[in-house]
């Protein structure tokens, strides 16, 4: 079947036309009590209060995002350049470093071949790069390459620490279909710490031919952004061991690509955009300011199995999506911005299109996909592993265990698919959301409660959110060998121990 979105796109243009007074009073019209509280313990929240700060992070108390003013031009990392002449292709450094978030005053951060996060590392379906990582940090660390099916060997776990000064080449494969992953590191205890002063960057899988016209001009109408939230101490540094929660660390400063107050000049009518909550441990739940609708068109590991129209989308840490917004029907003078949940702007666009006209554009828009998205048989599969997530804080476990690097939790075969069973199982506080991660694979999921996933939920992933209470059935399969994670991906909670490890064989 041959799967076009030009319809989803016409839909859009017309959505966009009559929704556009939807979302913009919200602010005064729920003034309830509870919001009041809210704004009473958010005075009293000051920075110097939330220094410190150590308690559960239930999801009354979760600090709101200030609003982007919109000042600075967003950072579009820069695309990693190819080595000539080398044994290897690619080199990336962990370093530390210093940025100018605010005026005034300098931030140390720790970045991939700069200051702050990494260059934009992209693969071709199918290819083989080597890629020479070299830690320049005062502490040891790994690279992670999160959702990319490498072996073992090459995945950059807990086990694989690189000493400072020290480097190494690792082998990578991009055996899977076209998909927007990321990088990040992985040492045990530190990981939490490490992310959150500025280590990650995106790593992309594209198509081999193309085979879409999905827009994919780097930087120019396919956009990364990378969603985080920090929280600054008086000095105005991330001094980690002072701000950090034991539940997650949660900011209320948002950076997009690392820049605070970001905007950004939009000149193509159809836009694509690839999201990552690269939060250590915050929720986010994107929306555009004037209520329109736009398309999501990826999941974490690749195309979804079709296109979805849809005026949100949620994503848990370090899950993915990609989506289309089509600006060509906004009128240039109304502001229009991603904003979270709460209706705070995180990335106020500014239009400047010459062409307002996507038809031509989209008219071929399609891609093939001839496979049903679970088989009847596939569905039927029984549980073969199951997962039992527990607790908070420094109390968290998964099957009542914490991390061990000298045990091996689960044992599965090599191509062989399995059914995993993960269930959050809530405490007496009522539990938390955890969003679960298994390294070297793409995982389909089956089921929640029983019930088929949400369509956009229908694709490759590698993170899912569960909440309290809720079973979550999962396809896995690992085409490769080795030793491999999978853990909360809260990344305080998997510095706690919440950590598994399985061996594919
Ligand atoms: Cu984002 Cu264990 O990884
Ligand atoms: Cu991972
Ligand atoms: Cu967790």
């Amino acid at each position: 079947m041959r799967r076009t979105i030009l319809a989803v796109v016409g839909l859009v243009l017309i959505l966009v036309g009559c929704t556009n007074t939807a979302t913009e009073q919200q602010p005064e019209e729920q003034n309830t009590e509870q919001e009041q509280m809210q704004q009473k313990e958010d005075m009293e929240m000051d920075h110097g209060n939330m220094e410190g700060m150590e308690a559960h992070m239930d999801h009354d108390n979760i600090p709101p995002l200030q609003a982007s003013e919109g000042i600075q031009k967003l950072a579009i990392p820069p695309l990693l350049e190819k080595q000539k002449g080398s044994d290897f292709d690619y080199d990336v450094v962990a370093q530390e470093g210093a940025t100018k978030f605010f005026d005034g005053s300098s931030t140390k951060t720790y970045g991939y071949n700069g200051n702050l996060l990494g260059p934009t590392l992209r693969l071709k379906e199918g290819e083989t790069v080597k890629v020479k990582v070299r830690n320049e940090l005062n502490e040891p660390t790994t690279f992670h390459w999160h959702g990319l099916e490498v072996p073992g060997t090459e995945d950059g776990g807990p086990s694989d620490l690189i000493q400072p000064g020290e480097s190494k080449i690792v082998t990578l494969k991009a055996d899977q279909p076209t998909a927007t992953l990321w990088y990040h590191p992985h040492p045990h205890e530190r990981t939490a710490e490490q992310v959150f002063k500025g280590l990650a960057g995106m790593l992309y899988i594209d198509e081999s031919d193309v085979t879409t016209d999905l827009p994919n001009t780097y930087g120019v109408d396919d956009i990364p952004l990378i969603f985080q939230d920090r929280l600054f101490d008086k000095n105005q540094q991330l001094d980690y061991e002072a701000l950090m929660n034991s539940d997650g660390t949660i900011g209320d400063i948002s950076l997009v690509n690392g820049t605070l107050n970001p905007k950004l000049t939009v000149t193509e009518p159809l836009m694509r955009f690839r999201i990552l909550n690269g939060a250590n441990a915050r929720n986010y739940t994107f929306r555009l300011s004037n209520g329109a609708t736009f398309v999501q068109i990826a999941s974490d590991g690749g195309l979804l199995q079709e296109p979805v129209e849809t005026d949100e989308i949620t994503l848990s840490p370090s899950e993915r999506a990609e989506i289309l917004i089509d600006f060509s029907a906004l009128d240039s003078n109304e502001p229009i911005a991603i904003t979270d949940e709460e209706g705070n702007a995180l990335l106020p666009f500014d239009l400047d299109l010459d062409n307002r006209d996507v038809t031509e554009e989209t008219e071929s828009m399609s891609w093939e996909d001839n496979t049903t998205f679970l088989t009847e048989e596939e569905k039927s599969l029984s549980v073969t592993k199951e997962i039992e997530l527990y607790g908070m804080m420094d109390m968290v476990t998964i099957n009542g265990k914490k991390f061990d690097p000298g045990r091996i939790d689960l044992r599965q075969e090599q191509g062989v698919s399995e059914v995993w069973e993960i269930y959050n199982k809530p405490d007496e506080m009522g539990g938390m959301n955890h969003p679960f991660h298994i390294h070297g694979t793409q995982f389909k999921i089956i089921s929640r409660d029983g019930e088929e996933p949400d369509p956009k939920e229908q694709g490759l992933k590698d993170s899912v959110l569960i909440e309290p209470g809720e079973r979550v059935r999962l396809l896995v399969t690992f085409p490769e060998e080795g030793i491999y994670m999978y853990h909360c991906h809260i990344l305080e909670h998997e510095d706690n121990g919440m950590m598994g490890q399985v061996e594919v064989y």
